[in-house]
């Protein structure tokens, strides 16, 4: 079986890979896991220190949590401290995207798109503003009018993936972030999803030459090993919690925050990265995604075929449409029967496969997805 979604995103090398098997074994056997607080340790120093190392500008400190909801809950929590501490009360609107999706936690949900995913907790979720994805001129007229009421902005750079791989550009996350930053709010990327290689360069944001305040990884960070959640920052936002004061600092901590083996999960898949030389395999996949795509294109009933880095997405032109609409699983249960597992968002149908699978694995992968296509939907 091909696991043609890394696993809801996350196994980016494949499953068990041996690097990333043996840190977990060995660290396993040397520490397994201490409170974070009061004490710390290598591998959390050493991890920090990586991603400090290949985040982009000065994205320097890191606050480690469990997964992409909580990495985001910390961004949001952070951003609207530092605003308070900094004196910027005034600062008091959320701002997001039309189809964004930031997790299943409250604050996540606050800020992700009404719908299918949070509807039956509308009363329990505060306001946000939502702007169009892919709009510069919207954010830019928004901002020019309620920049200095607004505490963040957050989004998902390039591509947002639960919301149904919608696609955007460079240049839109450029005047996005100009807008935002230029209106002293604080940009929050989230890289949950596309962090990590998954749009063809280790961060998405990096296309655009973006450097976000805060950024949001989980994901394939531990090489979908184990879970973990960070939240990443620059200094400014790392200054607000200075102090002596208890009350000033950022008082909030989950029992497993920074676990060792996760750290050494994580610290084991960058090498990997290295390497292995990864982002050269997602480089590949992109070519051999151009080489399908007219091929898929072509198939009656397919539209909008759109690929990025290891991300290859269609639709399919039904008259329910969404992420209801169950054409999606009739194709994922044809492609299952042929090998290939799929979890398709109603009816868009994407491949995300671990970037090990470049070649041989992911040319099987294309072609169980052209005949699940061609059976069910030509
Ligand atoms: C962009 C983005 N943010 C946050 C999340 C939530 O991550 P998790 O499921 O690890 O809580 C996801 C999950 O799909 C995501 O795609």
């Amino acid at each position: 079986m091909f696991d043609g979604i890394s696993s809801w995103w996350v196994n980016v090398h494949g499953h068990a890979h041996p690097t990333v098997a043996a840190a977990i074994g060995a660290q396993a056997a040397s520490l397994d896991q201490v409170i974070l607080a009061d004490f710390s340790h290598g591998p959390a120093e050493q991890l920090s220190d990586a991603l400090a190392a290949i985040l982009p500008g000065d994205l320097d400190h890191v606050f480690f949590s469990d997964d992409g909801s909580t990495a985001v809950e910390v961004a949001l929590k952070m951003a609207w401290q530092a605003h308070q501490q900094r004196g910027d009360t005034g600062r008091t609107k959320l701002v997001a995207m039309d189809g964004g999706y930031h997790g299943d936690t409250l604050g996540g949900m606050r800020v992700g798109a009404r719908g299918p995913f949070n509807d039956a907790f509308a009363g329990l979720l505060g306001d946000a503003t939502f702007l169009p994805y892919g709009d510069a001129e919207a954010a830019e007229a928004f901002f020019a009018a309620h920049g200095h009421e607004v505490c963040l902005c957050i989004a998902e750079p390039l591509i947002q993936c639960a919301g149904g791989m919608r696609f955007t550009t460079p240049e839109y996350l450029s005047r996005l972030a100009a807008a935002v930053q230029g209106a002293g709010a604080f940009l929050v990327l989230d890289e949950v999803a596309t962090g990590f290689g998954r749009t063809g360069t280790m961060w998405a944001c990096q296309q655009a030459g973006v450097v976000p305040d805060l950024m949001c990884l989980s994901k394939g960070i531990t090489g979908g090993a184990l879970p973990l959640g960070v939240t990443a920052c620059r200094p400014p936002i790392f200054n607000a919690f200075l102090g002596a004061d208890k009350r000033t600092a950022f008082l909030h901590g989950h029992s497993y925050t920074g676990n060792p083996i996760a750290c050494a999960a994580a610290i084991a898949s960058l090498s990997v990265f290295r390497d292995e030389d990864t982002l050269s395999r997602v480089a590949e996949m992109s070519t051999q995604y151009a080489a399908a795509a007219p091929v898929l294109s072509a198939i009656r009933g397919v539209t909008d075929v759109r690929w990025m880095g290891g991300i290859l997405a269609l639709n399919l032109a039904t008259d329910v449409g969404g992420y209801l609409d169950p054409i999606g699983r009739r194709v994922a249960d044809a492609a299952f029967a042929r090998g290939l597992y799929l979890r398709p968002l109603g009816d868009v149908v994407y491949l995300m496969p671990p970037y090990c699978s470049a070649g041989d694995d992911l040319a099987f992968a294309l072609s169980a997805l052209e005949g699940a296509l061609r059976e069910v939907v030509a």
